[in-house]
Protein backbone atom coordinates (compact mmCIF):
# COMPACT_ATOMS: atom_id res chain seq x y z
CA UNK A 1 0.00 0.00 0.00
CA UNK A 2 3.13 1.98 -0.25
CA UNK A 3 2.68 5.35 -2.17
CA UNK A 4 4.69 6.21 -5.54
CA UNK A 5 5.37 9.73 -4.87
CA UNK A 6 5.60 11.61 -1.25
CA UNK A 7 5.46 15.37 -1.62
CA UNK A 8 7.90 16.77 0.93
CA UNK A 9 6.72 19.98 2.89
CA UNK A 10 10.26 21.74 4.46
CA UNK A 11 9.40 23.63 7.06
CA UNK A 12 13.27 24.25 8.52
CA UNK A 13 13.08 27.80 7.62
CA UNK A 14 10.07 28.65 10.13
CA UNK A 15 9.81 25.62 12.42
CA UNK A 16 13.77 24.98 12.22
CA UNK A 17 14.59 28.40 12.74
CA UNK A 18 11.75 30.06 15.35
CA UNK A 19 13.19 28.72 18.84
CA UNK A 20 16.62 30.01 17.72
CA UNK A 21 17.62 32.33 20.54
CA UNK A 22 20.84 34.04 18.23
CA UNK A 23 18.87 35.94 15.54
CA UNK A 24 19.89 34.47 12.34
CA UNK A 25 20.44 37.31 9.37
CA UNK A 26 17.44 37.68 6.30
CA UNK A 27 20.14 36.68 4.22
CA UNK A 28 20.94 33.04 6.00
CA UNK A 29 17.40 32.42 5.63
CA UNK A 30 17.25 33.36 2.03
CA UNK A 31 20.39 31.39 1.48
CA UNK A 32 18.71 28.30 3.24
CA UNK A 33 16.10 28.59 1.08
CA UNK A 34 17.24 28.97 -1.95
CA UNK A 35 19.33 25.92 -1.43
CA UNK A 36 16.43 24.14 -0.34
CA UNK A 37 15.01 25.55 -3.68
CA UNK A 38 17.86 24.16 -5.97
CA UNK A 39 17.84 20.76 -4.01
CA UNK A 40 14.40 20.27 -5.69
CA UNK A 41 12.42 21.16 -2.97
CA UNK A 42 8.84 22.63 -3.85
CA UNK A 43 6.92 23.33 -0.90
CA UNK A 44 8.82 25.43 1.38
CA UNK A 45 7.93 26.87 4.53
CA UNK A 46 9.61 29.99 4.74
CA UNK A 47 8.20 31.96 7.65
CA UNK A 48 5.65 32.91 10.20
CA UNK A 49 3.66 35.84 10.01
CA UNK A 50 3.44 35.79 14.22
CA UNK A 51 4.01 38.17 17.17
CA UNK A 52 7.34 39.14 17.49
CA UNK A 53 7.09 39.22 20.87
CA UNK A 54 6.33 35.94 20.97
CA UNK A 55 8.59 34.43 18.38
CA UNK A 56 11.77 37.16 17.98
CA UNK A 57 13.22 35.27 15.32
CA UNK A 58 10.70 35.71 12.84
CA UNK A 59 10.14 39.28 13.40
CA UNK A 60 11.73 39.80 9.90
CA UNK A 61 9.08 37.60 7.77
CA UNK A 62 8.32 40.73 5.58
CA UNK A 63 12.07 41.08 4.82
CA UNK A 64 11.87 37.34 4.40
CA UNK A 65 9.95 37.51 1.76
CA UNK A 66 10.55 40.45 -0.32
CA UNK A 67 13.77 38.00 -1.08
CA UNK A 68 12.27 35.10 -2.32
CA UNK A 69 13.52 34.52 -6.01
CA UNK A 70 10.16 33.81 -7.95
CA UNK A 71 10.05 30.50 -8.96
CA UNK A 72 7.12 29.07 -10.20
CA UNK A 73 7.81 25.34 -9.13
CA UNK A 74 8.21 26.35 -5.85
CA UNK A 75 5.19 26.80 -3.25
CA UNK A 76 6.61 29.42 -0.62
CA UNK A 77 4.00 29.38 2.17
CA UNK A 78 3.84 30.96 5.87
CA UNK A 79 2.16 30.71 9.18
CA UNK A 80 -1.00 33.06 10.06
CA UNK A 81 -2.86 32.85 13.15
CA UNK A 82 -5.16 35.54 12.36
CA UNK A 83 -6.42 38.23 10.00
CA UNK A 84 -3.69 40.20 11.33
CA UNK A 85 -0.95 38.29 10.53
CA UNK A 86 -2.85 37.26 6.86
CA UNK A 87 -2.72 40.71 5.97
CA UNK A 88 0.56 40.88 6.42
CA UNK A 89 1.33 37.69 4.29
CA UNK A 90 -1.10 39.33 1.39
CA UNK A 91 1.05 42.51 1.73
CA UNK A 92 4.23 40.42 1.66
CA UNK A 93 3.07 38.57 -1.82
CA UNK A 94 2.36 35.04 -0.13
CA UNK A 95 0.03 32.83 -2.09
CA UNK A 96 0.04 29.78 0.31
CA UNK A 97 -0.69 30.48 4.02
CA UNK A 98 -1.50 28.37 7.18
CA UNK A 99 -3.44 28.51 10.75
CA UNK A 100 -2.38 26.30 13.46
CA UNK A 101 -4.04 25.09 16.43
CA UNK A 102 -4.19 22.29 18.73
CA UNK A 103 -5.52 18.62 19.93
CA UNK A 104 -4.81 19.63 23.59
CA UNK A 105 -6.71 22.84 25.29
CA UNK A 106 -3.54 23.30 27.31
CA UNK A 107 -1.29 23.68 24.51
CA UNK A 108 -3.72 26.48 22.50
CA UNK A 109 -3.75 28.12 25.15
CA UNK A 110 -0.23 28.23 25.35
CA UNK A 111 0.69 28.47 21.92
CA UNK A 112 -1.45 31.09 20.55
CA UNK A 113 -3.72 32.45 23.65
CA UNK A 114 -6.71 31.40 23.19
CA UNK A 115 -8.83 28.19 23.39
CA UNK A 116 -9.57 25.87 20.55
CA UNK A 117 -12.92 26.93 19.79
CA UNK A 118 -11.87 30.55 19.83
CA UNK A 119 -8.72 29.39 17.61
CA UNK A 120 -11.46 28.32 15.26
CA UNK A 121 -13.03 31.79 15.76
CA UNK A 122 -10.15 33.47 14.32
CA UNK A 123 -9.36 31.01 11.33
CA UNK A 124 -12.85 31.77 9.67
CA UNK A 125 -12.16 35.06 8.46
CA UNK A 126 -9.03 34.45 7.71
CA UNK A 127 -10.17 31.70 5.31
CA UNK A 128 -12.79 33.89 3.97
CA UNK A 129 -10.21 36.24 2.81
CA UNK A 130 -7.67 34.42 1.93
CA UNK A 131 -10.34 32.86 -0.20
CA UNK A 132 -11.14 35.80 -2.21
CA UNK A 133 -7.42 36.34 -2.83
CA UNK A 134 -6.67 33.11 -3.95
CA UNK A 135 -4.72 32.46 -1.26
CA UNK A 136 -4.56 28.19 -0.05
CA UNK A 137 -4.72 27.80 3.94
CA UNK A 138 -3.00 24.69 4.98
CA UNK A 139 -4.12 23.70 8.73
CA UNK A 140 -1.87 22.04 11.48
CA UNK A 141 -3.28 20.16 14.86
CA UNK A 142 -0.51 19.89 17.26
CA UNK A 143 -0.23 17.64 20.09
CA UNK A 144 -1.46 14.33 18.08
CA UNK A 145 0.53 11.89 19.45
CA UNK A 146 0.72 13.64 23.25
CA UNK A 147 0.86 16.78 24.82
CA UNK A 148 3.68 18.89 27.00
CA UNK A 149 0.73 19.64 29.62
CA UNK A 150 -1.70 17.31 29.06
CA UNK A 151 0.26 13.95 28.24
CA UNK A 152 -1.64 11.63 26.06
CA UNK A 153 -4.28 12.76 23.68
CA UNK A 154 -7.06 10.90 22.77
CA UNK A 155 -7.20 10.41 18.41
CA UNK A 156 -10.51 11.14 18.50
CA UNK A 157 -10.27 14.60 19.70
CA UNK A 158 -7.30 14.84 16.49
CA UNK A 159 -9.61 13.43 14.17
CA UNK A 160 -12.18 16.27 15.23
CA UNK A 161 -10.08 18.55 15.34
CA UNK A 162 -8.71 18.07 11.41
CA UNK A 163 -11.98 17.32 10.58
CA UNK A 164 -13.00 21.20 12.02
CA UNK A 165 -10.50 22.37 9.42
CA UNK A 166 -10.99 20.41 6.51
CA UNK A 167 -14.68 21.54 6.86
CA UNK A 168 -13.64 24.94 7.32
CA UNK A 169 -11.55 25.21 3.88
CA UNK A 170 -8.08 24.05 4.70
CA UNK A 171 -6.82 22.19 1.08
CA UNK A 172 -4.49 20.01 3.93
CA UNK A 173 -4.41 19.22 7.19
CA UNK A 174 -0.75 18.23 8.98
CA UNK A 175 -0.70 16.40 11.69
CA UNK A 176 1.51 17.57 14.58
CA UNK A 177 3.71 15.45 16.80
CA UNK A 178 5.09 18.58 18.59
CA UNK A 179 6.88 16.87 21.44
CA UNK A 180 7.89 13.91 19.43
CA UNK A 181 6.73 11.18 21.80
CA UNK A 182 4.66 9.28 19.69
CA UNK A 183 5.66 5.40 18.74
CA UNK A 184 4.25 3.75 15.19
CA UNK A 185 1.07 1.91 16.70
CA UNK A 186 -0.05 4.95 18.57
CA UNK A 187 0.67 6.87 15.30
CA UNK A 188 -0.74 4.11 13.06
CA UNK A 189 -4.38 4.37 15.16
CA UNK A 190 -4.06 8.26 15.47
CA UNK A 191 -4.03 8.64 11.52
CA UNK A 192 -6.34 5.67 10.29
CA UNK A 193 -8.83 7.22 12.69
CA UNK A 194 -7.81 10.84 11.31
CA UNK A 195 -8.47 9.37 7.67
CA UNK A 196 -12.07 8.12 8.48
CA UNK A 197 -12.81 11.75 8.93
CA UNK A 198 -10.29 13.79 6.55
CA UNK A 199 -9.24 12.06 2.78
CA UNK A 200 -6.24 10.78 3.20
CA UNK A 201 -4.09 12.64 0.04
CA UNK A 202 -5.67 15.97 2.33
CA UNK A 203 -3.20 14.77 4.95
CA UNK A 204 0.21 15.71 6.19
CA UNK A 205 2.71 14.24 8.64
CA UNK A 206 4.44 16.45 10.39
CA UNK A 207 6.41 14.35 13.22
CA UNK A 208 9.21 16.00 15.62
CA UNK A 209 12.15 13.80 16.33
CA UNK A 210 12.90 13.91 19.97
CA UNK A 211 12.57 10.52 20.91
CA UNK A 212 14.04 9.68 17.65
CA UNK A 213 10.93 7.86 16.46
CA UNK A 214 9.86 10.17 13.56
CA UNK A 215 11.13 7.86 10.85
CA UNK A 216 9.60 5.12 12.47
CA UNK A 217 6.56 6.71 12.84
CA UNK A 218 6.72 8.41 9.20
CA UNK A 219 6.80 4.46 7.63
CA UNK A 220 4.05 3.18 9.99
CA UNK A 221 1.80 5.96 8.64
CA UNK A 222 3.03 5.48 4.73
CA UNK A 223 1.96 1.96 5.31
CA UNK A 224 -1.76 3.72 5.75
CA UNK A 225 -1.81 5.42 2.51
CA UNK A 226 0.27 9.08 3.54
CA UNK A 227 1.60 10.50 1.12
CA UNK A 228 2.42 14.33 2.60
CA UNK A 229 5.60 14.39 4.66
CA UNK A 230 6.74 17.95 6.73
CA UNK A 231 10.73 17.63 7.52
CA UNK A 232 13.86 20.06 8.42
CA UNK A 233 17.00 20.00 6.91
CA UNK A 234 19.78 19.28 9.64
CA UNK A 235 16.86 18.59 12.02
CA UNK A 236 16.85 21.81 13.18
CA UNK A 237 13.99 23.58 15.19
CA UNK A 238 11.36 23.14 18.22
CA UNK A 239 8.18 24.50 18.94
CA UNK A 240 9.04 27.74 21.95
CA UNK A 241 5.36 26.36 23.44
CA UNK A 242 6.94 22.70 23.95
CA UNK A 243 9.82 22.47 26.71
CA UNK A 244 12.35 20.08 25.27
CA UNK A 245 10.85 19.36 22.00
CA UNK A 246 14.07 18.95 19.42
CA UNK A 247 13.49 19.44 15.63
CA UNK A 248 11.33 17.99 12.79
CA UNK A 249 12.07 15.06 11.45
CA UNK A 250 15.68 15.59 9.05
CA UNK A 251 14.60 15.78 5.63
CA UNK A 252 17.80 13.97 4.79
CA UNK A 253 17.13 11.02 7.15
CA UNK A 254 13.35 11.00 4.99
CA UNK A 255 15.28 11.77 1.31
CA UNK A 256 17.55 8.59 1.99
CA UNK A 257 14.32 6.36 3.80
CA UNK A 258 12.26 6.90 0.54
CA UNK A 259 14.82 6.57 -2.21
CA UNK A 260 15.69 3.21 -0.37
CA UNK A 261 11.77 2.47 -1.11
CA UNK A 262 11.58 3.46 -4.77
CA UNK A 263 9.48 6.64 -3.64
CA UNK A 264 10.04 9.53 -5.49
CA UNK A 265 10.09 13.04 -4.23
CA UNK A 266 12.21 15.15 -6.53
CA UNK A 267 14.83 15.99 -4.15
CA UNK A 268 18.94 15.93 -4.75
CA UNK A 269 20.17 14.34 -1.62
CA UNK A 270 23.27 15.63 -2.60
CA UNK A 271 21.88 18.83 -3.29
CA UNK A 272 20.07 18.64 0.11
CA UNK A 273 23.11 17.59 2.15
CA UNK A 274 24.41 20.60 1.30
CA UNK A 275 21.86 23.16 2.17
CA UNK A 276 21.94 21.19 6.16
CA UNK A 277 25.50 22.01 6.10
CA UNK A 278 25.20 25.45 4.84
CA UNK A 279 22.86 26.06 7.48
CA UNK A 280 24.20 23.93 10.38
CA UNK A 281 27.68 26.14 9.96
CA UNK A 282 25.66 29.71 10.21
CA UNK A 283 23.94 28.28 13.42
CA UNK A 284 27.75 26.90 14.87
CA UNK A 285 26.73 23.27 15.70
CA UNK A 286 26.31 19.94 13.81
CA UNK A 287 23.53 18.59 11.26
CA UNK A 288 20.97 16.91 13.85
CA UNK A 289 21.01 14.72 11.16
CA UNK A 290 22.20 11.07 10.64
CA UNK A 291 22.21 11.14 6.51
CA UNK A 292 23.72 14.65 6.72
CA UNK A 293 26.87 13.47 8.79
CA UNK A 294 27.29 10.04 7.30
CA UNK A 295 27.10 11.48 4.14
CA UNK A 296 30.45 11.92 1.63
P1 LIG B 1 -2.47 37.55 21.40
O1 LIG B 1 -1.60 38.18 22.39
O2 LIG B 1 -3.56 36.67 21.86
O3 LIG B 1 -3.09 38.59 20.37
O4 LIG B 1 -1.55 36.79 20.35
P2 LIG B 1 -3.69 39.98 20.49
O5 LIG B 1 -4.63 40.07 19.35
O6 LIG B 1 -4.21 40.26 21.88
O7 LIG B 1 -2.43 40.94 20.19
C1 LIG B 1 -1.37 41.15 21.11
C2 LIG B 1 -0.22 41.87 20.41
O8 LIG B 1 0.29 41.04 19.35
C3 LIG B 1 -0.63 43.15 19.73
O9 LIG B 1 0.51 44.01 19.78
C4 LIG B 1 -0.87 42.75 18.30
O10 LIG B 1 -0.72 43.79 17.39
C5 LIG B 1 0.20 41.72 18.10
P3 LIG B 1 0.67 45.16 20.88
O11 LIG B 1 -0.56 46.00 20.72
O12 LIG B 1 0.72 44.45 22.22
O13 LIG B 1 1.96 45.83 20.51
N1 LIG B 1 -0.15 40.73 17.08
C6 LIG B 1 0.62 40.42 16.03
N2 LIG B 1 1.82 40.86 15.61
C7 LIG B 1 2.32 40.34 14.50
N3 LIG B 1 1.70 39.38 13.78
C8 LIG B 1 0.50 38.90 14.15
C9 LIG B 1 -0.09 39.44 15.31
N4 LIG B 1 -1.24 39.19 15.96
C10 LIG B 1 -1.26 39.98 17.03
N5 LIG B 1 -0.11 37.97 13.43
C11 LIG B 1 -0.94 35.34 18.55
C12 LIG B 1 -2.06 35.85 19.42
C13 LIG B 1 -1.40 34.06 17.91
C14 LIG B 1 -0.62 36.38 17.50
C15 LIG B 1 0.30 35.12 19.43
O14 LIG B 1 -0.08 34.28 20.48
C16 LIG B 1 1.45 34.51 18.68
O15 LIG B 1 1.98 35.05 17.72
N6 LIG B 1 1.90 33.34 19.14
C17 LIG B 1 3.04 32.67 18.56
C18 LIG B 1 2.58 31.39 17.99
C19 LIG B 1 3.71 30.70 17.27
O16 LIG B 1 4.31 31.22 16.36
N7 LIG B 1 3.99 29.45 17.70
C20 LIG B 1 4.98 28.65 17.08
C21 LIG B 1 4.48 28.10 15.78
S1 LIG B 1 3.29 26.79 15.94
C22 LIG B 1 4.26 25.37 16.00
O17 LIG B 1 5.46 25.45 16.06
C23 LIG B 1 3.57 24.05 15.87
C24 LIG B 1 3.66 23.47 14.46
O18 LIG B 1 5.00 23.39 14.02
C25 LIG B 1 3.03 22.07 14.44
C26 LIG B 1 3.62 21.15 15.50
O19 LIG B 1 4.82 20.89 15.50
O20 LIG B 1 2.82 20.71 16.32
C27 LIG B 1 2.90 24.35 13.47
MG1 LIG C 1 6.37 21.79 14.43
Amino acid sequence: NLPNQVKIVEVSARDGLQNEKQIIDVKDKLALINGLRAAGVKHIEVTGFVSPKWVPQLADASAVCAGLTPDEQVHYSALTPNIKGLDAAIEAGIKEVAVFTAASESFTQKNINCSIDESFERFLPVLEKASAHKIKVRGYVSCVLGCPYEGSIEPKMVAEVAQRLFEMGCFEVSLGDTIGTGTPKAAQRMFALTAEHVPVDNLALHFHDTYGQALANIHACLELGATVIDSSVAGIGGCPYAKGATGNVSTENVIYMLNGMGIDTGIDLDKLVAAGRQISVVLGRNPNSQVNKAWK
